[in-house]
């Protein structure tokens, strides 16, 4: 018997194989058509898009692995959270998905919070525009004409789920990331929903993630080849994803992602919220358990941005910095060139570059990057420590955890060893077929979600301890100066 694991990534689907065992027996990828952004700020993808990728992917695992593509009896979903695709009462598309990084809501989240006082106890999280549910009070009030068609929202993942089963269910991970949901209760809040105008009716039904919530269609069943019930498990939002692939379902194991975004995950005996630090407080995608985040919102696309402006691949930009490392050097970056979540809830915020100079070349321009993007993931790490979070075990993942240096930078910056899996995939697409696994067979998720080999261990370099926390202290001085002088 096979599994298959499908993440729904921003820039692209990702379809995973593996046996009973857990491991890994093909894997095939089809791009997505990159998010339009038709204003500074703004966000949005085609939901067609979505669907147009998972039909290819699969279509190349049918093509590459017919017979193990045949045996499949479980799928499991992931995929970027957050994104609001309207649907009519036909499950017509109303208007692009508003995605995870699309600032426009602001005012509405301002709004939402003074309408329902009790918001941030009931949500366990602060409306930030990258949530749902502000992106509905924004269509409410700009696009009337939509708002009053709406039939359901789903979030990314569900809307693929839809077309292949045919139902409306989300999981609790993704449906977390709505502020919608009560995440102590796990249930959908009546209050929650009011402050947009919806109701229960509006959203999907709630199952857990390692649970089943639906069949796959008949004629997708034979278009792969598949005989029998196919059960389509709940799934999660990429992030507990990510976790149920390397094993971090246990209180204090972690990881840190350097992926779009950037992402310091912990999962959690008990549903603990801090606003305060703009901390995101979650269900994880298996039963009684939770998670926190601290979630940045440009880490691989910080260096993405340099790529584009400097016509430097981003391998070619973090190489040269890497060659030339010596230390912390005079040039510093903040990352804020989409906004920023953690710690500050600012969808206003904007990147900067201090400390240039004549000789300020690209390779310190890349070094300055991913050490802006380390800080970030530094702030993330002391929010959640004030919430009384110990983290005992990290793993890197995420495109960006390829650099030594930027691990290196990691471990110094968050002063714990970070362990870096062997090469494969342990991201969101292993941890969705997981769920696909449990939910098929009623396996107990502790059985399933082992840890990853460990190809090596990264220590913190203390030769650079002191100098990274100097240089931490002045980027930390930068945001606040830098936000009074733009306003
Ligand atoms: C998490 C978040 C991102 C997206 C995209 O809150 O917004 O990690 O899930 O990957």
């Amino acid at each position: 018997m096979t599994y298959l694991g499908i993440d729904i990534g921003t820039s692209g689907v990702k379809a995973l194989l593996i046996d009973e065992h857990g491991r890994a027996l093909g894997e095939a990828s089809a791009p997505a058509v990159e998010p339009v952004r038709p204003h500074p700020g703004w966000s949005e993808q085609n939901p067609t898009d979505w669907w147009t990728a998972t039909l290819a992917a699969i279509d190349k695992l049918k093509a590459s692995h017919p017979t193990e593509l045949a045996s499949v009896r479980g799928i499991g979903l992931s995929g970027h959270m957050h994104g609001a695709t309207l649907l009519g009462k036909d499950d017509e598309v109303l208007r692009p998905c508003i995605l995870w990084n699309d600032g426009r809501s602001a005012a509405e989240c301002l709004e939402m919070e003074a309408a329902l006082p009790t918001l941030r106890d009931l949500a366990g999280n602060i409306a930030m525009p990258g949530f749902t549910a502000p992106k509905i009070a924004w269509v409410r009030k700009h696009e009337p004409a939509i708002y009053d068609r709406i039939a359901k929202v789903l979030l990314p993942k569900a809307y693929v789920r839809l077309l292949l089963t045919g139902e409306h269910v989300e999981d609790m991970s993704d449906a977390a990331g709505t502020l919608w949901l009560d995440v102590k209760k796990r249930d959908w809040s009546d209050d929650l929903l009011a402050v947009t105008g919806l109701t229960r009716d509006h959203m999907p039904r709630l199952v857990e993630g390692s649970a089943p919530s639906a069949q796959l269609k008949r004629d997708l069943a034979q278009r792969w080849g598949m005989d029998g019930a196919v059960i389509v498990a709940g799934g999660a939002g990429d992030n507990a994803a990510a976790a149920c692939g390397i094993g971090a379902i246990r209180p204090g194991e972690g990881f840190v992602s350097l992926g779009t975004s950037g992402v310091l995950f912990v999962s959690n005996e008990k549903f603990s919220p801090n606003t305060a630090g703009a901390v995101h407080a979650f269900c994880h995608a298996i039963p009684d358990t939770w998670h926190q985040m601290g979630v940045i919102l440009s880490a691989t696309d910080s260096l993405n941005w340099l790529s584009r402006i400097t016509g430097k691949k981003q391998a070619e930009l973090s190489g040269e910095a890497e060659a030339q490392f010596t230390g912390p050097g005079e040039a510093i970056f903040l990352p804020y060139l989409s906004g920023e979540r953690t710690p500050h809830n600012n969808a206003g915020a904007r990147g900067s570059f201090t400390g240039l100079s004549q000789s300020t070349d690209t390779a310190q321009m890349a070094q300055a990057v991913m050490e802006g993007v380390t800080f970030a993931m530094r702030d993330c790490q002391r929010v959640l420590a004030d919430a009384g979070t110990k983290i005992d075990r990290l793993l890197a993942v995420g495109g960006g955890s390829k650099s030594a240096l930027w691990l290196k930078m990691l471990a110094t910056n968050l002063d714990m060893e970070i362990a870096l899996p062997e090469d494969g995939d342990f991201g969101g697409a292993l941890g969705a077929a997981r769920l696909g696994l449990c939910a098929a067979e009623g396996a107990k998720p502790a059985d399933v979600m082992a840890m990853p080999p460990i190809r090596t261990t990264i220590a913190p370099d203390k030769s650079l301890s002191a100098a990274y926390s100097d240089q931490y202290a002045r980027y930390r001085a930068l945001y606040p100066a830098i936000e009074e002088a733009r306003k």
